[in-house]
């Protein structure tokens, strides 16, 4: 078995390589040496995952010479604050951080923001590695560049772009997550499929359960296949002008689901998302545009994989209509008042949309959440 595999970014001389394999957290050591300019590094973590995997990181680091410190923040989205922000830098001036010290951020999507965010404003940028060690954070959001905190009016408000040096996705760790997180990951990766593959669609239609289940191979080509789908989007349009929009397909919905359960563990992000992908295809065949086959087989695959509609968490919830609807008025994706929807003309034909009305909202949540 072919264990280890390269995907690049291509941003001229911002370009990386995100390194995905087996046992690459080891070897972290020697695969960040190249991209560090001085020896001397800061990892920024969150506790459970320093219990798990952070001596094995240090001890990679100390192999080839490379000096670290490490900074331990609490689990959990409340992370993503400003107050942690502050704290977060207070830290890495008080470690003696240089411009040309390398930040690593080894965790899941709330490290990897945060610690990008801390990476993009601290003495006016600094490089920084991306150890991602959820299936969520390695297909999407350690790669990429985006950055953010919450606020108490949404989340992910506050931010930067903010490209990583190097992103490490380690397979193996993904041994370690409780399989209702791994499920909400794998959200993430149909939706690459949904959205311009429907041959890797199929490919997971068949594979989803060896994935799930642990094999090792079926998780380095999904992760591989999903980071090649999102490096060739990212390259085309770094800043989301256009296609990398496409990237955010289900995610209004799923938002507005977790906005409405609180963004807490009712709901988590990947699984708002799948009932979102889920609703973007309902609301495509309400409006003509794609067969309802389609979304009939996207509905079943999300079904077998414990992500459909009636996930255990949000059964019996009464949702409401005008309220989920308020929440996607205000998403950030809103453009000079319309909303910007990513709908379907069938698996692997995302594109964007901002001819979406309020009535078809309502029309599309009677249908399928409130019936
Ligand atoms: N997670 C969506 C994006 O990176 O654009």
């Amino acid at each position: 078995m072919n264990t280890r595999e390269t995907v690049t970014v291509a941003l001229g001389d911002r370009s990386y390589e995100i390194i995905v394999g087996d046992g690459v957290l080891a070897q972290a050591g020697a695969l960040i040496g190249p991209v560090l300019r001085q020896p001397k590094t800061i990892i920024i973590t969150d506790k459970n995952v320093a219990t798990l995997h952070l001596k094995i990181l240090q001890r990679s680091l100390e192999n080839v010479g490379v000096t670290h410190e490490s900074i331990i923040l609490p689990p959990g989205d409340q992370t993503k604050s400003f107050a942690q922000l502050q704290s977060l830098i207070d830290a890495l001036l008080s470690h003696g951080m240089e411009r040309s010290s390398t930040i690593i951020a080894l965790g899941g999507g709330v490290i990897g923001d945060l610690a990008g965010f801390a990476a993009g404003i601290t003495l006016r940028g600094l490089n920084y590695i991306q150890i991602p060690t959820t299936l969520l954070a390695q297909v999407d959001s350690s790669v990429g560049g985006k950055t953010a905190i919450n606020t108490p009016q949404g989340k992910n408000l506050v931010g930067v772009f903010h490209q990583p040096r190097l992103v490490l996705a380690d397979v193996g760790v993904l041994d370690t997550l409780p399989q209702r997180e791994l499920r909400a990951g794998y959200a993430e990766i149909v939706k690459y499929g949904l959205i311009n593959d429907p041959d890797f669609f199929a490919w997971l239609e068949d594979h989803a359960s060896s994935l799930l289940d642990g094999n090792l191979e079926a998780r380095r080509i999904a992760v591989v296949k999903s980071c090649q789908s999102k490096a060739k989007i990212v390259a085309a349009d770094e800043r989301e002008t256009g296609m990398r929009a496409l990237l955010n397909f289900g995610h209004t919905f799923g938002h507005a689901l977790e906005a409405e359960t609180g963004f807490c563990d009712a709901l988590l992000h990947g699984e708002g998302v799948a009932i979102g992908m889920a609703i973007a295809f309902d609301l495509s065949v309400l409006k003509g545009l794609c067969p309802a086959r389609d979304a009939a087989r996207v509905h079943r695959h999300l079904a077998t994989v414990g992500l459909g509609f009636g996930l255990e968490h949000t059964q019996g919830m009464i949702w409401n209509l005008a309220r989920l609807v308020d929440h996607m008025q205000k998403d950030k994706k809103v453009q000079d008042g319309r909303l910007t929807f990513i709908l379907t003309r069938g698996i692997g034909e995302a594109f964007v949309s901002q001819d979406v009305s309020r009535d078809d909202l309502f029309a599309v949540l009677e249908g399928t959440i409130a019936a």
